[in-house]
Parts: structure tokens; C-alpha cells; sequence
């Protein structure tokens, strides 16, 4: 059964991330164009993304918070404050807002939308431009999470866990793509050092992820499993495994990971 069918849907802020969510929602026919409204600051951004899938565009914020039942906000964490004092007034007690606001906790945000108490937070990764989105949310309200479940199923794979693992979400998955370039960046660093061309280097590093990725997703053997499989006793992927463990990559990575987990809970607390 289609949750969003009959409902409304509005994008506030037609950047990366809420362009990119919205691509995958009408990609996938999770909703009709004709349902969905979209409104940005830059009034252009919003008419070229209205005119390139065909879907409605609000003069306003008021406008779009009229006609839409079900709310994307997509703004950046610092324009928020300005958005909720000029427009929570719209904001009724039946909207289901979702926002993706990185560090803002639902209590937060429904504060400053008049008590709205179907806030869903979401955070997702740069997956969503290629459809491939992790995204996390939480949120009280068990329809408005159904709701936020289906739509952003539309970009990617979904979870759904308890506020409290926000930090830690966002230091492995809203971080996380930059770790995967990092090591495709060494990966192809090498190889250009060692007499590759970049190009050469760069697709043999991509294509090695995208490979291990998709393998990954489709087999039932854990990431450590299927990296035993793939190291035979004193081969070559064993010798440079040895050298990671000696140059104490795992504990760097963790350090690292900790690192994030510490930094997102500085941000929440000054957001
Ligand atoms: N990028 C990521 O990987 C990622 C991951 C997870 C979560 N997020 C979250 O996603 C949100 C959006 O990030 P982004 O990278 O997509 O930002 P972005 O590309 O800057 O998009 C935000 C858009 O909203 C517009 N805007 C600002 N204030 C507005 C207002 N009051 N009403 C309507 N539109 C307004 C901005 O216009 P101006 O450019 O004129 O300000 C811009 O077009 C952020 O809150 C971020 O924390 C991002």
C-alpha cells in the first residue's frame, strides 16, 4: 500500500540533499508530481526543479505550508531560526514535518513549530543523489515515522532507531561517504604514483568499491567474513592487511569514528 498516496508533500530549501530526496520520491512513483510542492529562498532553484519533474511551485513558504500535509525541511541548520519565526504560524498540528537538519532534535524543532508533535528527524547521506541514500530517522509519532519510512525509501535504505543513536548515526553513515572516497583516493594516489594514469587509477578504485559494496549488500556473510574469504594465508591482500594492522589502522579509524560521534554532539548542543 502507497502511505503517501492522497497526501500532499512539500520541499522547503530545494538544495542538494532536499532536491536529491525528492528526485528519488518521483523517480520511483512513491509520489505523483501533481501532489508534490516545492519552495527555496532562490525562487529560480525552485522553478527549475518544479519545471524539470513537473511539480508544483510556491511563491511562498506560507503557500507551500498551506497546501502540503506532509513537510521536508531542507534548509541548513543556521537559516532554520528565521524560517520557524516567520512561518510557524502555517504550521498546524496535522502537518507531518520531516526534517533533515543535521544536529536538531525533534523536540527542538517542534518547539519552534508551535508544538508540532510529528517531527521526524532524518538523517541521510550523500547516497541520495544516486538513489543510494542510508538514512536514518526517529521521531515519537509512529504514522509520521510510517510516513517518513516510505518517502525516503525513495533515495536509499531506511532505519529506523531511537533519537538517542542520532550522534552515532552521523558520525558512520552521514559521514560515512567521505571515509569510502578517502580510501578511493589513496587507492588511486598509489596506483598514479606507481605509473598509472589518474583516470586508470581513479576507475580502478571506484569500480573496486562499488564492488565490494554491491557484493556486500547482497551476501548473507558479514564485512569481516567476506574479508577473510578474500585473504588467502601469506597472499597479497594478507600482506597489506598485516601492514594496516601494524600501522594501527583500527585504532586510528576508531579514534577517528569517536571523533565524529563527540563532534556531532558539540554541534547539537550549540544548535
Ligand atoms: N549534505 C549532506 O551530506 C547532508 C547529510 C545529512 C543532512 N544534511 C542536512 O541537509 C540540509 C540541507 O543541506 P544541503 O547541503 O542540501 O544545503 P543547500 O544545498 O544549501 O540547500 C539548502 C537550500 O535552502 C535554501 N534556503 C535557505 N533558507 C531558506 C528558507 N528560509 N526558505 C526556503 N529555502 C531556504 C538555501 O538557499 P541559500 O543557498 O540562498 O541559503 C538553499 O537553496 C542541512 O540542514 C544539512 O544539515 C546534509
Amino acid at each position: 500500500m502507497n502511505l503517501l498516496r492522497n497526501k500532499k508533500i512539500g520541499l522547503i530549501g530545494v538544495g542538494n540533499m532536499g532536491a536529491s530526496i525528492l528526485r528519488g520520491v518521483l523517480k520511483r512513483k512513491i509520489a505523483t508530481p501533481s501532489s508534490v510542492w516545492v519552495y527555496d529562498k532562490i525562487k529560480s532553484k525552485a522553478g527549475h526543479f518544479a519545471r524539470s519533474y513537473r511539480v508544483r511551485w510556491a511563491a511562498s513558504a506560507r503557500e507551500l505550508l498551506q497546501k502540503t500535509d506532509i513537510v521536508i525541511v531542507a534548509v541548513k541548520p543556521q537559516d532554520f531560526p528565521v524560517f520557524a519565526a516567520e512561518n510557524s504560524s502555517y504550521v498546524h498540528p496535522g502537518h507531518q514535518v520531516i526534517s533533515i537538519l543535521a544536529g536538531m532534535t525533534t523536540e527542538k524543532i517542534g518547539k519552534m513549530l508551535r508544538g508540532n508533535k510529528n517531527v521526524v528527524r532524518a538523517m541521510p547521506n550523500l547516497g541520495a543523489k544516486a538513489g543510494q541514500s542510508m538514512t536514518a530517522i526517529c521521531g515519537k509519532s509512529k504514522k509520521a515515522l510510517s510516513l517518513a519510512s516510505a518517502l525516503f525509501s525513495g533515495c536509499g535504505e531506511v532505519v529506523i532507531l531511537p533519537e538517542k543513536r542520532m550522534d552515532l548515526v552521523t558520525a558512520v553513515s552521514g559521514s560515512g561517504p567521505a571515509y569510502f572516497f578517502h580510501l578511493m583516493e589513496l587507492l588511486a594516489d598509489f596506483g598514479v604514483r606507481q605509473g598509472l594514469s589518474p583516470k586508470t587509477a581513479q576507475t580502478l578504485a571506484v569500480q573496486t568499491a562499488l564492488g565490494a559494496a554491491l557484493v556486500a549488500k547482497h551476501s548473507k556473510a558479514s564485512c569481516g567474513e567476506l574479508r577473510q574469504m578474500v585473504t588467502s594465508k601469506k597472499g597479497t591482500t594478507d600482506a597489506a592487511l598485516k601492514a594496516l594492522r601494524r600501522g594501527k589502522f583500527k585504532k586510528t579509524f576508531c579514534r577517528a569514528l569517536a571523533a565524529a560521534v563527540a563532534r556531532s554532539r558539540e554541534l547539537r548542543r550549540n544548535a
